[in-house]
């Protein structure tokens, strides 16, 4: 026995000791993301009763601290607005107009639509009291666009980019052991680019804790050095010290590979720094047989940054880094790892079909997945600094970057904005490039230029000198910025002459930063300039622009060309050239604004992979066009292709390199069937069949979906009776779901003015008119008395507080127009009495059991029009002289249900974007449609 216990003491020690090792070993910063359960609703741009009276205070925010007001206060009644998670899109929601902006895609928000330009966030967190002494701040990776942000009604900046991060130290105005609010003010009236943008907090938002001592926000940089099979490691970190600590810490940097084995460690004795003073400090160590970064494995290794006082683990920060090289020669072009690279890009912006620029972090994965299965190794972030997840996604995924500031100059706001971008982003492996700018028109040519260039090149170097500055250029490849900077970007063979440039600045490195700009509509062969549909074959789009085809050619046959950037992978809201309303997204893509494949995808998957391809264009349902010629083209790397129509030979073509075959063939339903030899061997059958008509729905979950997550791309599409894919398919399909829901729908119609998103509606209608009579007892009525017309009065009109009635029953009205049985009308009372008896058009009604000052109100007792409210109640009294009393009685909501959710098919396919609940076990999304048989999908 006495053995036994013996034995548990000293186990239980051991339980101590390792419980208080972790304890110490636990740092206490932590990244905690807040994206759920927001409160949203519209203010206006100038209207301020609309914008809830914010900053109409005597005292404004900017007047007296902790003075925000309106929604920026503290104790604002947000009750009635609108729930809804991050990341959000507002403008996406929206049904289009002609009078929307052709840049942002014809959505009703933003620029010329005052009520649709101002969007009020708020949100509640509670923060414990053993927070107290850490350093808190809010961390927001991006909200579209000049955000003011409040805190417990404290002003906390305004950021005017809508696409830089941004945090607030907030610790100082945090009330410890309670709930604290947050709400944020963006304003999207004002666009930053000539493309969609969206609207809103459409990136995540962090709440953040850190000891006083801590590395800084994105404060450290790790770059290597390969000799000699082994990489040495330099590792920055910035230390800022928001205490009063003085005395030494230790810094502890460790290197952990793929598989989280401990590669190396280093640590070092330094002073703490001084009160609100950051230090840096760089430290070495190596990296032994490194396992390189690069498209095809990207491997990556973490830093782990500690820093230690006491012995105590105080702050871990972690820093995903790669090892590999990056060289632009302006003989040889580029190379990655000592071997030259052909950079086969895409140019792109950061929307998608349905969602907007809401994108969950899956979809940065499936995106990146798209184009690197078309064979692009290289990304564009054009015209922008993109969302830390796309980075990691091309971290992970191995695909290269240009990352891109928005604006050319040299003030604080350019150089600022450019500093900030290569601050947060500088560690990731797959940037290889600082883009400073993109055809800016007024100064590409001239001196202006050429001397903003030369600053904002050399500034980017002094932060970052591993990475090369490119600027696309358009007018011209002859003087002004073309002369200066480090790495010529032409846009488009069009604009210049590129070869001769190459010839009078032979040590300027050089690439295609843009490409393309064809246009082409997924599933279209003819073009209809009536419906707004371009045909998908690679024809020359104007004249002084060129096919994908011609493109590629150029740059593949020029060595010192790095390579180019396809203008642009994916379609995207706005720019709808060559057309304009009731157009909404561009016709530039390689595929469309889901990420269907347009026929150019299989021109690239041809000369960017080296898998066989074999593609015929277009589809063979040409029903009423029968003996009428049409062109079919092979897109291959085959050798040779043989085309069949029903079994007979069309003939064998030999195919060219970068180059694609063409037959004239005269229309008869059937089978057109290609073969492709390789060597002399068929390696390769492609059939297009004439289809019957569309029988099915089919559902189903994209390849390139992220494993095991909540969140999945659903291709939707019809089949005929025998299966088959039907092209032409245009039915309209209606979707319901059951333990999930349906983020957005879109099917890559470019001059579709379908809803993206089909969401109940909040609106919410103020009390007018409220008028008051003094009751002469205590006693509140139980049911609505007859008050003589007479004696109502303006409410609270020159009350005399030290004299107040025993009661008093106001009286007011809110309008109901068109009000249907279907919608759900709340009123959310504002305490303007101790206690309250309410009547909705003389029915007396009871608060609800989740919230006692919300009433919900039954359709039989509302009318369509005109209603009125009574509300009797016992005064509130002032306890100080000072004191002010609520004299808002609150405002009526209204959600009305949306129609279901449905999405025509375009050209045979649409797109479905679902999120599982979190806690479901599976999310079933059911498909139907007039004489089609329905289609089910689980997960
Ligand atoms: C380029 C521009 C792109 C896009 C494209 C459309 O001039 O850099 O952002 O507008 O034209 O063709």
């Amino acid at each position: 026995m006495k053995i036994v216990s013996f034995k548990r003491i000293f186990l239980f020690g051991i339980f101590l000791i390792s419980c208080l090792a972790f304890a110490q070993n636990k740092s206490e910063r932590e990244l905690i993301l807040i994206d759920k359960d927001w409160r949203f609703s519209f203010g206006h741009l100038y209207d301020t009763e609309k914008d809830f009276g914010h900053a109409t205070g005597y005292f404004s925010y900017l007047t007296k601290t902790g003075f925000g007001d309106g929604p920026a206060a503290k104790d604002f009644d947000d009750r009635a607005w609108r729930k809804l998670d991050l990341p959000h899109d507002w403008a996406v929601e929206q049904d289009f107009s002609e009078s929307g902006s052709f840049s942002h895609g014809f959505k009703t928000s933003g620029k010329g639509f005052p009520e649709k330009s101002i969007g009020w966030y708020r949100k509640k967190i509670t923060i414990s009291e053993s927070d107290k002494g850490k350093i808190i701040s809010i961390k927001f990776d991006g909200v579209f666009r000049n955000s003011k942000v409040f805190f417990n009604g404290y002003y906390l900046g305004t950021e005017e980019s809508g696409y830089n991060g941004f945090e607030y130290d907030v610790s100082a105005y945090v009330n410890y052991g309670g709930e604290n609010t947050i709400a944020v003010r963006a304003d999207a009236s004002m666009e930053e680019g000539w493309f969609y943008e969206g609207a809103g907090i459409y990136r995540h938002v962090y709440l953040q804790k850190t000891n006083p001592i801590h590395v800084v926000a994105n404060g450290t940089y790790v770059t290597t050095e390969i000799k000699n099979n082994e990489a040495a490691v330099r590792a920055e970190v910035s230390m800022e010290n928001k205490g009063k600590y003085k005395g030494s810490v230790e810094i502890i940097q460790t290197i952990f590979d793929g598989s989280k084995k401990q590669i190396a460690s280093v640590s070092e004795n330094v002073n703490a720094p001084e009160f609100y003073k950051t230090t840096h400090y760089a430290s070495k160590l190596n990296v032994k047989s490194p396992l390189l970064w690069d498209i095809v494995n990207p491997n990556l290794y973490r830093l782990v940054t500690q820093i230690k006082q006491n012995g105590k683990i105080i702050d871990s920060y972690e820093t995903p880094f790669g090892i590999r090289t990056i060289k632009f020669d302006p003989e040889n072009g580029f190379f990655l790892n000592g071997k030259a690279l052909k950079l086969k890009g895409t140019n792109n912006h950061q929307d998608h079909a349905g969602i907007g620029t809401a994108l969950p972090d899956e979809l940065q994965y499936f995106r990146i997945k798209k184009l690197k299965e078309m064979g692009s190794n290289a990304y564009r972030c054009s015209h922008h600094p993109p969302t830390p997840e796309l980075l990691k996604a091309c971290d992970e995924l191995g695909m290269l970057v240009i990352d891109e500031t928005r604006l050319m100059g040299i003030n604080e706001y350019h150089l600022n904005d450019l500093k900030r971008m290569m601050e947060r982003d500088r560690n990731h492996p797959s940037v290889f490039c600082w883009s400073v700018g993109n055809e800016e028109w007024n100064i590409e040519g001239n001196i202006v230029g050429e001397r903003i260039t030369n600053v904002m090149q050399d500034f980017a170097k002094s932060i970052d000198s591993t990475r090369s500055v490119p600027v696309g250029i358009s007018s011209g490849f002859k003087s002004g910025i073309s002369s200066v900077v480090e790495i010529m970007g032409y846009n488009y063979l069009g604009n210049g002459d590129i070869d001769a440039h190459r010839n009078q600045f032979k040590s300027q490195p050089g690439m295609g930063t843009e490409e393309g700009s064809t246009f082409a509509t997924r599933g279209i062969y003819f073009t209809d300039d009536a419906k707004h549909y371009q045909s998908a074959y690679d024809r020359k789009p104007r004249p002084t622009f060129y096919s994908i085809e011609e493109g590629w050619k150029f740059y593949a046959e020029r060595p010192y060309l790095a390579g180019m950037f396809i203008w642009t992978g994916f379609d995207y809201r706005g720019e709808p050239t060559p057309y304009g309303w009731p157009s909404v997204t561009s016709y530039f893509g390689m595929m469309d604004v889901c990420g269907f494949p347009k026929d150019n995808v299989f021109y690239l998957k041809s000369w960017w992979t080296a898998q066989p391809v074999l593609h015929i264009l277009p589809h063979w349902n040409w029903s009423g066009m029968e003996g009428k010629e049409i062109d079919v083209w092979v897109y291959s790397n085959c050798d040779e292709v043989e085309l069949f129509l029903n079994k007979k030979s069309l003939g064998k073509k030999k195919m060219l390199q970068n180059s694609h075959l063409e037959w004239k063939v005269n229309y008869t339903p059937g089978t057109l069937e290609a073969i492709g030899y390789k060597n002399g061997k068929k390696i390769l059958g492609e059939i297009q069949k004439t289809t019957g008509k569309s029988e099915n729905i089919k559902l189903s979950v994209d390849k390139e979906n992220v494993q095991n997550s909540k969140i999945s791309v659903v291709t939707v599409e019809v089949t005929d009776t025998n299966g088959l894919h039907v092209p032409t398919a245009n039915d309209e399909i209606t979707f319901s779901i059951q333990g999930g829901k349906i983020l957005g729908a879109g099917n890559g119609d470019p001059a579709s003015l379908e809803k993206d998103q089909f969401i109940d509606a909040v609106s919410l209608v103020p009390i007018t008119n409220f008028q008051e009579q003094k009751r002469t007892t205590a006693n509140l009525p139980d049911e609505l008395q007859d008050y003589p017309e007479s004696d109502w009065k303006l409410a609270f009109k020159d009350r005399d507080y030290k004299n107040q009635s025993p009661s008093y029953i106001y009286k007011g009205e809110f309008d109901l127009k068109n009000n249907s049985a279907s919608n759900k009308v709340s009123f959310f009372y504002k305490k303007i009495g101790v206690q309250t008896v309410i009547f909705i058009n003389g029915n007396k009604v009871n608060p609800s059991g989740e919230d006692l000052q919300k009433y919900v109100l039954d359709a039989a007792i509302l009318k369509d029009g005109k209603n009125t409210i009574h509300i009797a109640v016992t005064p509130l009294q002032k306890v100080k002289d000072w004191d002010v009393l609520n004299t808002d009685p609150g405002i009526i909501q209204i959600i009305t249900p949306s129609e279901p959710w449905k999405r025509k098919l375009f050209n045979g396919y649409a797109q479905i974007i679902i999120q599982k609940e979190e806690n479901a076990a599976e999310v079933v999304l059911s498909a139907s449609a007039k004489g089609l048989k329905a289609g089910t999908l689980k997960k």
